[in-house]
């Protein structure tokens, strides 16, 4: 996707398939719709005043306009003018972006990004719009063989109405947008693709790609005899019951310019990358086992945010753990009463061959301590429970450090990439007491995601870390299976609050 800003006062002479303009919920007129409604003679107004009522996210196309020179004007609702805000303009774009996919035309014109509203700025509306963008534009077809039944969109280019003097921050957000927008396209690829071809190896080699396209980006794959060497007991425990072979991939963005570890301490994000999740002996149910592709999501995000911090320049340096493996019920593999030993040293019961997400994490999360990071952040498709808990809205977030999570739930409110903070109360660790190891790897049915929290916590205490339960928020089910591309949002919003030189 192509980005531009175009900065003409007429509106109404702009050349494009198909130019957006807002309108509120009362039949207000946004600047850009009045222009367009004053060359057109009321034909705006007529229809405000009838068929449209501009509930936020609806839209009407218009085509022919007197006076008008866009082939397309594309009235797009805002909902009531009081409660406009990021949330309701990044769902405008979204909403026109789509109707551009399925009008099937090449490039478009929104000038639904220069409405002032109270919790954002130019630069964050024109980030959103990109964002929008790309997610309405994302297209699965890798292992399609008939491409013809589902093209591909056509919709190559997208400006954005400016004025002169706004032109530099709208640009600046388009591109810190376009970013995002590519690396959630990575993230929902990996995710989409299936198990069979989605394997640990597959992520290592993307890792591996990402570090020839961006020069910034250092990536290391380490395969069952490096990991072994390691001592990661209870990663390769999760692994063992799999004929494919497991990767420990270390993704190091360093910024142009700047030696690795010569900066502030770096950010380390953790992605639970379980390219198959059977739930090993002790075996999931068939029904919707085949969205246990889904369960590398976490590793997903970890490539995507750091596809999109090189691609921004962010000026922070920030280092990618991704444990990888498949869970199957192998003849190797995980029984149930088997005790462990992380690379932590802790011995760990495996009393469910199915809580192996927090198996290959605990050693993950041990690793990061040698770079001595200012903050740790997993993310991982972890539980079951904490979709029980939040559904598909709010990605549950757990850490013991409040400065932690304060920063991530702003991020989360300006990203639009909605989380929820949950408790991690010590009284919560009783449930994981074990009769044979160190700690058990189940905490019962009583708080889940909760109890699985507490599990990671156990492998923290060298440094301030957030956990992202993303069970429920990383793909959709049911007719629109897919990736969703979270938290990539999220997490790239955070990381450019804390190194504003990208913004
Ligand atoms: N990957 C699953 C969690 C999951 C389940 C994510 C369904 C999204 C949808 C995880 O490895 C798992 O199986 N967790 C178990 C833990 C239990 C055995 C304590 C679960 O949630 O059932
Ligand atoms: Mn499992
Ligand atoms: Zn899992």
């Amino acid at each position: 996707m192509e980005f531009s800003t175009l900065t003409t006062t007429s509106l109404h002479q702009a050349r494009t398939a198909a130019l957006a303009v807002g309108l509120f919920a009362e039949g207000q007129l946004s600047p850009a719709a009045d222009i367009i409604d004053q060359a057109s003679q009321g034909a705006v107004r007529a229809v405000a005043a009838s068929e449209f009522q501009a509930k936020a996210g609806t839209t009407l196309v218009l085509r022919n306009l007197p006076g008008v020179t866009a082939e397309r004007v594309v009235l797009v609702g805002l909902g009531p003018q009081a409660e406009y805000s990021t949330r309701v303009h990044a769902r405008a774009e979204r909403a026109f972006a789509q109707a551009c996919v399925q009008m099937r035309v090449p490039e478009a014109l929104s000038a639904l990004g220069g409405i002032d509203c109270p919790d954002s700025t130019l630069t964050s509306r024109a980030h959103a719009t990109a964002v929008a963008v790309g997610q309405a534009t994302y297209h699965y077809d890798a292992t399609i063989s008939k491409k013809d039944a589902n093209p591909p969109p056509v919709l190559k280019k997208m400006a954005v109405w400016a004025s002169r003097a706004q032109a530099a921050a709208v640009k600046e957000g388009l591109r810190t947008g376009k970013a995002v927008a590519d690396g959630m396209a990575l993230t929902r690829l990996l995710g989409d693709l299936p198990g069979n071809v989605c394997t640990p190896t597959y992520l290592g080699d993307t890792a591996k790609s990402l570090a020839k396209t961006f020069k910034t980006l250092k990536a290391e794959v380490l395969g069952q005899k490096q990991i072994e060497a390691l001592g990661m007991g209870s990663f390769l425990s999760v692994a063992a019951g799999s004929q494919e072979p497991p990767a420990f991939i270390v993704l190091r963005y360093t910024p142009a310019g700047t030696k690795a570890g010569a900066g502030e301490a770096p950010i380390v994000l953790v992605g639970k990358g379980l390219t198959f999740d059977s739930g090993g002996i002790s075996i999931k149910p068939a029904k919707g086992m085949d969205e246990m592709k889904y369960d590398m999501c976490g590793a997903a995000t970890v490539l995507g945010t750091l596809r999109a911090v090189a691609d921004m320049g962010l000026e922070r340096e920030v280092i990618g753990l991704i444990a990888s493996c498949e869970n199957m019920p192998g003849g190797r593999a995980n029984k149930p009463g088997d005790v462990v030993t992380s690379l932590s040293g802790q011995t760990i019961e495996v009393l469910n061959t199915d809580a192996e997400g927090r198996l290959v994490l605990a050693d993950a999360l041990t690793y990061a301590e040698r770079f001595k990071p200012a903050a740790v952040i997993d993310m991982a498709t972890l539980t079951g429970a904490c979709v029980v808990a939040l559904g598909h809205v709010n990605t549950g977030l757990f850490s013991s450090d409040d400065a932690l999570a304060t920063q991530l739930l702003d991020a989360a409110r300006q990203a639009n990439d909605a989380a929820w903070r949950m408790p991690l109360d010590d009284a919560y660790q009783e449930q994981l007491k074990s009769r044979f190891a160190d700690i058990a790897n189940i905490g019962g049915p009583a708080a889940g995601a909760v109890t699985a929290a507490c599990f990671l916590s156990r492998f923290t205490k060298a440094y301030a870390w957030a956990h992202l339960d993303i069970a429920g928020t990383a793909w959709h089910s049911g007719e629109k299976k897919g990736a969703s591309g979270r938290p990539v949002p999220l997490l790239t919003q955070y990381l450019m609050n804390l190194a504003p030189g990208a913004q």
